[in-house]
């Protein structure tokens, strides 16, 4: 049973146009730890998503006439009350999504740290005097909110993945229409309630529970209203989106898959490796699009560096979420966990040997054992396909050059990591592996000041950083004859 400083913040209806709705239909939300109800949630198809894109729509010029202070101040209580509230929220993230409170409490801190420097950001939308083609002729550059934002945002981040999105369409002065994942929706409500205690403005947040992610998707695609996507989630369900934005020439950010490779080169120092690869690895219980999915170390190294990912892995403490002490959470649902064991089945099939775990936890049908798995190969599934959960298949290579073909021989490019105290080599590999994100001797990339995003299929346009409101803003070319 969830118990909450402030019950109040568990909030089963959907924020449309400012009201609070709730729908005759209702969906179970559950805790993948021990299959407990959490909530029943308001469920609302394609009726209640246009509902609320029409909110947007009805708010949207007003929100963008506030000035950028104004503006600002809002988001900064926002964040302000999200940080009095952090405990409780990750309490509800852990109920619904089942990863560690620790890590629970840390996704909270970065959310939040996503509102605050978009908040600051807004204040900083400068546009530009350009010098003109002819003696009369004076450019200027505005810059102006894109319109209505359609978020589509995935259950492994409940909370980061909208601040991340929400933060920079409401600094520079668009409206937001969410859909959370249907299996982590309260982490996205409580969002709304302080929201709304921070007087966010009726229609500028509004989020949209439901369980039909393809009705639901579909609308905020092809409404004409909305000007704008923003998705994180599978490749695959990416590319279905870009073509329903197709019809109207939607604008588009999407953090897609990854497949990322982990390098350990015999120069690098191995004890700071293993922990780089621990946090990589198993953030998250290895349910992350940045989490290393390929380990690739050089043959001098290889023996020392599985013997001690071994040791370590089998220490880390498998349990219920709301445990202080718990390492790794359950898997999400039945059916990340059959793709796990899909892939450790086709890899011993093959010839890859399990050094520690490979097998379901007796924690609970959805615990699976943080695993090693040595002699993986590049016909594997593992190789070719994301895992999403905690298994690290090894790989022996033996020069920079065959590393840096097999890490970057996969259609995905979101990031990677790698070790060297060899600073010519670090520049080198840093250059020629095809990624958004590079790890350099460190297995903890995700930053609020970073660029956040993808090459090849891992996607389009970036989050986070300066550079991440650029894709809510239009440029609008002023030329002027004085
Ligand atoms: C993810 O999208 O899976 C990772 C997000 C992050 O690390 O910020």
């Amino acid at each position: 049973m969830l118990k909450l400083n402030d019950p109040t913040l568990l909030e089963t209806r959907s924020f449309i146009g400012g009201v609070w709705e709730n729908s005759k239909n209702t969906f179970d939300v559950v805790n993948p730890a021990d299959g407990n109800l959490v909530a029943k949630v308001a469920d609302f198809g394609k009726t209640g998503v246009r509902k609320a894109i029409d909110a947007a729509y009805a708010a949207q010029k007003d929100w963008a006439a506030y000035t950028a202070k104004e503006r600002a101040d809002i988001l900064l209580k926002w964040h302000d009350l999200i940080l009095e509230n952090q405990e409780d929220m990750a309490q509800i993230l852990t109920a619904e999504m089942g990863k560690p409170i620790t890590e629970a409490r840390g996704e909270i801190g970065y959310g939040a740290s996503f509102i605050r420097w978009f908040a600051e950001e807004a204040r900083r939308i400068d546009g530009d005097i350009i010098p003109g083609h002819q003696r009369d002729k004076r450019i200027l550059v505005l810059k102006q909110p894109i319109g209505v934002v359609g978020s589509i945002t995935p259950w492994n981040f409940p909370n980061a993945m909208i601040a991340r999105k929400v933060a920079p369409a409401l600094a520079s002065g668009c409206t937001f229409v969410g859909r959370p994942a249907e299996l982590t929706p309260l982490s996205a409500t409580v969002m709304a309630v302080l929201a709304e205690r921070a007087g966010i403005p009726k229609g500028v947040l509004n989020i949209v529970t439901g369980s039909d992610a393809a009705e639901m998707g579909k609308e905020l695609c092809e409404n004409t209203k909305v000007q704008k996507i923003t998705f994180t989630g599978s490749t695959r369900v990416g590319s279905i989106l870009m073509q329903q934005c197709a019809g109207d020439i939607k604008k588009l950010s999407l953090e897609l898959g990854g497949n990322a490779p982990f390098i350990v080169f015999d120069d690098a120092d191995i004890d700071k490796a293993i922990e780089g690869c621990l946090i990589s690895k198993f953030r998250n219980a290895g349910q992350t699009c940045v989490c290393a999915n390929r380990i690739y170390v050089q043959s001098a190294v290889y023996d020392k560096f599985a013997k001690k990912l071994a040791d370590a892995m089998s220490d880390l403490k498998i349990g219920h979420g709301s445990e202080d002490t718990t390492k790794i959470g359950p898997l999400i649902s039945k059916t990340g966990l059959a793709k796990v064991e899909d892939h450790l089945s086709d890899a011993t099939s093959k010839g890859a040997k399990v050094l520690t775990g490979g097998k379901r936890s007796d924690k609970g049908e959805l615990f699976f054992e943080p695993t090693v798995l040595a002699d993986v190969t590049n016909d594997m599934k593992i190789t070719r396909e994301e895992t999403f959960g905690p298994i690290a298949p090894l790989y022996k290579f033996e020069t920079e050059d065959e590393v840096i073909e097999r890490a970057n021989d996969t259609e995905f490019g979101l990031a990677c990591y790698f070790y060297s105290n060899d600073l010519s080599r670090v520049w080198k590999v840093t250059e020629a592996l095809e990624y958004g994100i590079v790890g350099v001797n460190t297995g903890l990339i995700s930053s609020t000041e970073g660029p956040f995003g993808g090459v090849k299929q891992s996607g389009l346009g970036r989050e986070g950083s300066k550079y991440g409101i650029d894709d809510f803003l239009e440029l609008k070319y002023v030329c002027m004859s004085v």
